[in-house]
């Protein structure tokens, strides 16, 4: 089922690609396609179009910088490619900006080349208008980092209605054939017709049991089937698909003790927690080109390992006997595991900033000794012992109710004390039950609207 299911979503994957690329057209000074994948692969942990992140919105920026601090996109290449040596070069509005946002560092692209700061500038200058959610969802499943992103709602209408068209058919079949022995039945046939019509009517009269059978069997199994898709949407426990380079949490998070937060930076500030891009790994894999740590998993070796390291430096053409890169690069294509359907709205802020002392408190207490990254844990399980991720947890409706119900919110935190100071004492005297534990669904955990677009 699962495996038809990513087939089918690729399918889907391949069809909205090929309408997006030729639906485009070319021509400007660079391809804002080509740009929008390089963008979403490399900036969006820190940058929107059109909302600070943890950078700055940068819809028109070329034109912003242009006429405000008349600066060209010279300019923009070298703060892209290497903001640090720009800053440290003494440059004004590098080291005026980089004030402006509390010092905060920007990351370094010394691989990009011209021509793709030239797209990612163009993106932020035309970007493509979005055709249809659906095709933009199409469109970021090319970027190189999920791969599965088209919609279950998608998978399910098209589920829906070939099930509904079958059924449609087998109904008009009937009908058909009810007719027809009816037209048997009449007496102003001919007698050529009578004769044909009679003998199908024997034929059906024979075997229409069997009709009958085979329609009740159909139909128990379409019943069945929408049964069971309806019940089994999305629920992908257990899954973990092979990725295209053998990373593994149980090395980097487990054994070497790596935050979560320092690769999946943006669970803090947004609503996902990407994949990193090949950038983060340079950032140590640039010096460990092999391994040898202690741990091996059974039937691997360091051979294999080193192997694997090396397909970080094929991605980001890295050359480690020169120490430079070629500028060759090739995109990872990770396989996503963990992918709400498009009619919910989760965020990892809300979550692990908003929620994250609740969380913890309420995690530890089912589980003592788990002390490093409780709030990540507390829904993906224990990915500091997976050499493979997979989902811990069922992650339906469900799941989040049952949390939200027994998870009690800290009132203290800031997001908390700030929207609902005057509901406070109201919402204490409303929950006096459980000597006035106030849960998630307390502050409308529980309502449709919130987790539902
Ligand atoms: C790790 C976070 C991070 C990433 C990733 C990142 N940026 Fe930035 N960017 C920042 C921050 C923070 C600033 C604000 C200046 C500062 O603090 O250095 C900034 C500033 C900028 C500016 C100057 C904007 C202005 O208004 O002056 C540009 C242009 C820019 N980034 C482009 C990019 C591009 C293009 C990418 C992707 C290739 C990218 N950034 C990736 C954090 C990031
Ligand atoms: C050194 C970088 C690094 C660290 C540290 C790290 N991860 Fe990851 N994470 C990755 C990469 C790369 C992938 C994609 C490949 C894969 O699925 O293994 C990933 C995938 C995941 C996924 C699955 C994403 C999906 O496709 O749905 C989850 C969940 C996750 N990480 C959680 C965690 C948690 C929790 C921690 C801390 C215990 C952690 N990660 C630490 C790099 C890292
Ligand atoms: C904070 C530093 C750090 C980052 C970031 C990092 N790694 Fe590693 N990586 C290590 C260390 C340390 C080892 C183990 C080396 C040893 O024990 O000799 C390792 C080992 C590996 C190995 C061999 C073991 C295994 O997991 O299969 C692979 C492959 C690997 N890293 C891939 C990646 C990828 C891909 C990324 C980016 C998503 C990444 N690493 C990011 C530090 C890092
Ligand atoms: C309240 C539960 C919860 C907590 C806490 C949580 N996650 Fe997630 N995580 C999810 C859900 C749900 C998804 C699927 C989101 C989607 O498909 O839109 C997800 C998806 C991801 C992904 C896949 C990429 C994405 O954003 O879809 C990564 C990586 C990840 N989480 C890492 C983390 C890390 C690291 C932490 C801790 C800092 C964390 N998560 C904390 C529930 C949680
Ligand atoms: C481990 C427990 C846990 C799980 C699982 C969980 N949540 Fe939450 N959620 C919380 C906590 C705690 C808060 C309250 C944060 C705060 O204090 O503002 C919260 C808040 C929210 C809010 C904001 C509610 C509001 O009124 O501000 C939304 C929306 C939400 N969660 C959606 C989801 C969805 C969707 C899922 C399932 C995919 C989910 N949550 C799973 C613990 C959880
Ligand atoms: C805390 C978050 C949350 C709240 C509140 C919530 N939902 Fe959901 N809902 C989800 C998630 C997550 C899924 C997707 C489950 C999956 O993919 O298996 C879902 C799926 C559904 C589905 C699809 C069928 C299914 O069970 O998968 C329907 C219908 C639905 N929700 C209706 C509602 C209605 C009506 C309400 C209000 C009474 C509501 N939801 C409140 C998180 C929530």
């Amino acid at each position: 089922m699962i495996s038809w299911r990513k087939h089918y979503k690729k399918g889907l994957v391949a069809i909205g690609l090929l309408l997006s690329t030729s639906a485009s057209i070319y021509g400007q000074a660079g391809d804002p396609k080509n740009g929008e994948k390089l963008f979403k692969a490399n900036c969006t942990a820190c940058h929107a179009l059109d909302k600070q992140v943890v950078g700055p919105a940068l819809k028109g920026v070329v034109d912003r910088l242009k006429k405000d601090q008349g600066l060209d996109t010279d300019w923009l290449h070298k703060w892209i490619k290497d903001n640090v040596a720009l800053r440290a070069s003494g440059d004004k509005y590098a080291n005026e900006v980089f004030e402006k946002h509390n010092k905060t560092v920007m990351q370094q692209f010394p691989n990009l080349s011209d021509k793709d700061i030239d797209d990612i500038l163009e993106y932020t200058t035309n970007p493509p208008a979005p055709v249809t959610d659906k095709a933009a969802d199409a469109t970021k499943a090319g970027a190189d980092t999920a791969q599965v992103p088209a919609s279950n709602n998608t998978t399910s209408n098209v589920a829906i209605i070939s099930l509904l068209a079958i059924a449609g058919l087998l109904v008009w079949i009937l009908i058909k054939l009810r007719q027809l022995v009816k037209l048997g039945q009449s007496e102003e046939l001919s007698v050529l017709n009578e004769t044909r019509v009679k003998s199908f009517s024997e034929i059906y009269a024979k075997y229409h049991y069997v009709g009958k059978g085979l329609l009740a069997i159909l139909a128990i199994l379409a019943t069945y089937g929408i049964w069971n898709w309806i019940m089994w949407i999305g629920v992908y426990k257990g899954y973990k698909p092979e990725q295209p380079i053998y990373f593994s949490h149980k090395i980097h998070a487990g054994e070497q003790k790596i935050d979560c937060q320092l690769c999946h930076s943006s669970a803090k500030y947004g609503k996902v927690s990407e994949i990193p891009s090949m950038n983060v790994c340079m950032n140590c894999h640039r010096t460990i080109s092999e391994y040898n740590g202690k741990y091996l998993e059974p039937g691997k070796d360091k051979a294999f390992y080193d192997g694997e390291i090396q397909k970080i430096y094929a991605a980001t053409g890295w050359d480690p006997a020169k120490q430079q890169y070629t500028g060759k690069t090739t995109p990872v294509e990770w396989t996503r595991i963990h992918n709400m359907p498009d009619f919910v709205y989760f965020n990892h802020s809300q979550h692990v900033i908003a929620g994250e002392q609740a969380i913890i408190n309420s995690f530890n207490k089912k589980n003592p000794d788990n002390k490093i990254d409780v709030v990540c844990k507390a829904c993906h399980g224990k990915i500091d012992t997976m050499n493979v991720v997979q989902m811990a947890n069922d992650f339906t409706m469900g799941w989040c109710i049952e949390c939200h119900r027994t998870t009690e919110i800290d009132m203290n935190n800031g997001y908390n004390k700030e929207y609902f100071k005057n509901l406070h004492e109201k919402l204490k005297k409303q929950y006096p039950k459980d000597g006035g534990k106030i849960t998630v669904d307390a502050i409308g955990g529980l309502e449709c609207g919130k987790c539902h677009y």
